[in-house]
Formats: C-alpha cells, sequence, structure tokens
C-alpha cells in the first residue's frame, strides 16, 4: 500500500496512528504520519469523522462531541438553514427557542406571531410549514419527534433533505442528508460528469454509499462542515482536505468545474407599484397578503400586481382609496424572487392623522414597524420612501 503522509500536532503520549518515529519528552511536536487510506482508494468516512472531531464548527444548534442533539433545535435550524446562510439564522435562532422552547410552545402560538418573528429570513412558506409541522407533532405524535424517515417525511416542511438530517443528526438513524453543500463535495470527489439537477439521484446515491457503521449524525454534520469551510466552491482548499488523496476531481485538476450544472433559466422581469401612505401621526399603511401563495399571510404596503406587462400609465389605480395626491419617487426598488426578479415603482402619499384606513388595511406605527411580518421586499420599499 502506498504510504500516504500527511502532518498533524500531537501532545506527547496523545492518540498516535502507526507513527514510526521515537519522540522522548513533554511538549507538542508535529509528527510526519501515515494516513490511512482503503485499499481500493475510495473516500474512507474514518478520515472524514477524524478531521471532524477536530475541526468541528461550534454552532447553537449543535451538541457538543458525545451529546445527542435536541430534535426540536435541530429540526428548528434546518428549516431556517434551508436557503439562508449560517450567520443569518444565528439570531433567528436564538430569538425562537427564547421565545418557543419547545415544539409544543410553537404549536400553540399564532401563526401571525410566528411570521413576525421569521420576517427578514424570506421565503415564507418555510415559516408557515414551520407552525403546521409544530401543531402535526403535537396533534400526531405527542409533541415527541418521530425518529423514523418515514414518519419524519410525512410532517409539513419536510422533505427528503431536512428528514434525512433530523434522523441522522438527532437520532443517529442511517441516513445522509444531500444540501448544496454535501453535493459539491461528492460531485468533486467522484467527479460527477451528469449535470444538476438530473445529477441529483446519482449524487444521493454516492453520498449514501459514504455512509459509515456509526456516527451518521457526525458524519453528516461533517459532509456540511467541509463543504462550507474546505470544500468551497471558489478556490476550495484541498490541501486542509482529509480526502484530497481520492477525491477524483482533485486529481484531474478540474474541483472548481464541479458541480456541473445546466444553465439556469433565469425567470422573466416582473414590474408592479407599490404605495406607501405616510399619516401625519407617523403611521404606515399595511395590509396583509393572501394566505396562499407567494408571501402568504404576510404583511405589505398596498401594491399593484407584479406582471411582466405592467403598465406604468395606469398604476395609480391600484392605489388604495385614501383621496391622496401620490408622488411618484425617483428611481425603482428591485429584489429577487427565486423564480423570478422584480422592479417596484414605489409612491409616496402624505396624509392628515384623521384619515381612515380603507377597507382590510390599517394604520401601523412607524417606530414598530421593525416587529411586523414584513418581507424584505416590503422593507426595502419603506426604506426607499422614507429613509
Ligand atoms: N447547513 C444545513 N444544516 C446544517 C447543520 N446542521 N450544520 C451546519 N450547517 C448546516
Amino acid at each position: 500500500m502506498r504510504m500516504i503522509l500527511s502532518e498533524n500536532r500531537f501532545p506527547l503520549f496523545g492518540i498516535m496512528r502507526g507513527a514510526s518515529c521515537t519522540i522522548v519528552g513533554f511538549m507538542t511536536v508535529a509528527v510526519r504520519l501515515p494516513r490511512r487510506k482503503k485499499a481500493d482508494n475510495t473516500p474512507d468516512p474514518a478520515d472524514l469523522l477524524s478531521w471532524y472531531d477536530r475541526h468541528r464548527r461550534v454552532l447553537p444548534w449543535r451538541a457538543r462531541a458525545a451529546e445527542r442533539a435536541d430534535p426540536y433545535g435541530v429540526w428548528l435550524s434546518e428549516i431556517m438553514l434551508q436557503q439562508t446562510t449560517v450567520k443569518t439564522v444565528g439570531p433567528y435562532y436564538a430569538r425562537f427557542l427564547e421565545r418557543w422552547p419547545t415544539v409544543g410552545a410553537l404549536a400553540a402560538s399564532k401563526l401571525d406571531d410566528v411570521l413576525r418573528a421569521w420576517a427578514g429570513l424570506g421565503y415564507y412558506a418555510r415559516a408557515r410549514n414551520l407552525h403546521a409541522c409544530a401543531k402535526a407533532v403535537v396533534e400526531r405524535h405527542g409533541g415527541v419527534f418521530p425518529n423514523s424517515i418515514e414518519a419524519l417525511r410525512a410532517l409539513p416542511g419536510i422533505g427528503d433533505y431536512t428528514a434525512a438530517a433530523l434522523a441522522a443528526i438527532a437520532f443517529d438513524a442511517p441516513a445522509v442528508p444531500v444540501d448544496g453543500n454535501v453535493e459539491r463535495v461528492v460531485a468533486r470527489l467522484f467527479a460527477v460528469e451528469e449535470k444538476l439537477p438530473a445529477a441529483k439521484p446519482a449524487i444521493k446515491r454516492l453520498a449514501a454509499s459514504l455512509l459509515p457503521a456509526s456516527r451518521a449524525g457526525d458524519f453528516a454534520q461533517a459532509l456540511m462542515d467541509l463543504g462550507a469551510t474546505v470544500c468551497s466552491p471558489k478556490r476550495p482548499a484541498c490541501a486542509l482536505c482529509p480526502w484530497s488523496e481520492v477525491c477524483v476531481a482533485r486529481a484531474l485538476g478540474r474541483q472548481e468545474e464541479f458541480p456541473r450544472k445546466a444553465p439556469k433559466r433565469e425567470g422573466k422581469l416582473r414590474r408592479g407599484a407599490a404605495f406607501v401612505a405616510l399619516r401625519a401621526d407617523g403611521r404606515v399603511l399595511l395590509r396583509k397578503r393572501p394566505s396562499s401563495g407567494l408571501l402568504g399571510a404576510m404583511t405589505e404596503v398596498p401594491g399593484s400586481e407584479w406582471a411582466h406587462d405592467f403598465d406604468v400609465a395606469s398604476a395609480l389605480k391600484a392605489a388604495p382609496r385614501l383621496g391622496a395626491k401620490w408622488r411618484k419617487l425617483p428611481g425603482v426598488v428591485s429584489h429577487v424572487f427565486t423564480h423570478f426578479p422584480l422592479e417596484l415603482d414605489v409612491y409616496l402619499a402624505q396624509l392628515p392623522r384623521a384619515t381612515k384606513a380603507p377597507k382590510g388595511a390599517r394604520w401601523a406605527r412607524r417606530a414598530t414597524l421593525s416587529s411586523e411580518a414584513l418581507p424584505n421586499v416590503m422593507r426595502k420599499v419603506i426604506a426607499h420612501a422614507l429613509n
């Protein structure tokens, strides 16, 4: 077997794997150790797990080494982390846990409170499903998360990825969750030439083939950490990777080419108008969006439909009936949703303090807008008009 040498720092009398040197004394030394390699030259999960034991990230929802994570915290973090960065999720996760420390507490809350606390995290269907899922865990499972993939998968908002992540991390069940980071690691390890999204089933199969006989939860989190910190989309730090010697993409010198992706179909631009009505007492007119569909049940300023063929000339027809003089502000607010980019013209009107809210709308204090369930696009609109 070819010996692969890697440098490790060890305190003397620490764990030494096949070291071939004799060391005398009490100090930390750097030794060159042979790295074990599977005979068939395939990735050894043990190498990733020992890398994880040394380099695991400390994250608020993550249990300490050798401890089991709370399923509620794992579930909450996994839902929040979909399409959102670890850095953004941190404060939201802390606020949710403080306010709703158990799945039962969350199930007993009002959806509007959850949407308000979620505002800013985006992809609001996740928040509606979060609430529905908490209720289902209470109703179907007595407030205890089930530990089987099938029962988890049957809950609202829990897809293949979340079921696998929750089963592995919270229950150490033999599952490998495959998110974008893991997809990248696996596509590079095996140099998967097929393009995404068609390659997803093949990548899932390859990921499952790596599953170790024990420590499924640590293995899942190790894959996530490797993807996030070493096997990055651009300029991966291959020199630090525990699998660098068995990575096919690296051997080919083509790490950054994987995963290969089919060209994205850009959504067509939609346009519309948003109306910011400001009353003399500093209140802003708000209304609630319909409960299903894009940004369902979230709060917004009144506005027009968002359409490809939006007609600027007739925008004012969509303004709320206040008898106001609307002023079109210079510039537009741009926002990108998953399926389409949006540009909004913003109109502003100042109104006397006695002005009544039209049906379905209400006046909200400007000072408390930050605690309203306003999605990011609406926060941009209000900032455009009032800042
Ligand atoms: N991304 C998604 N889930 C994660 C987790 N549990 N730990 C770190 N990053 C993640």
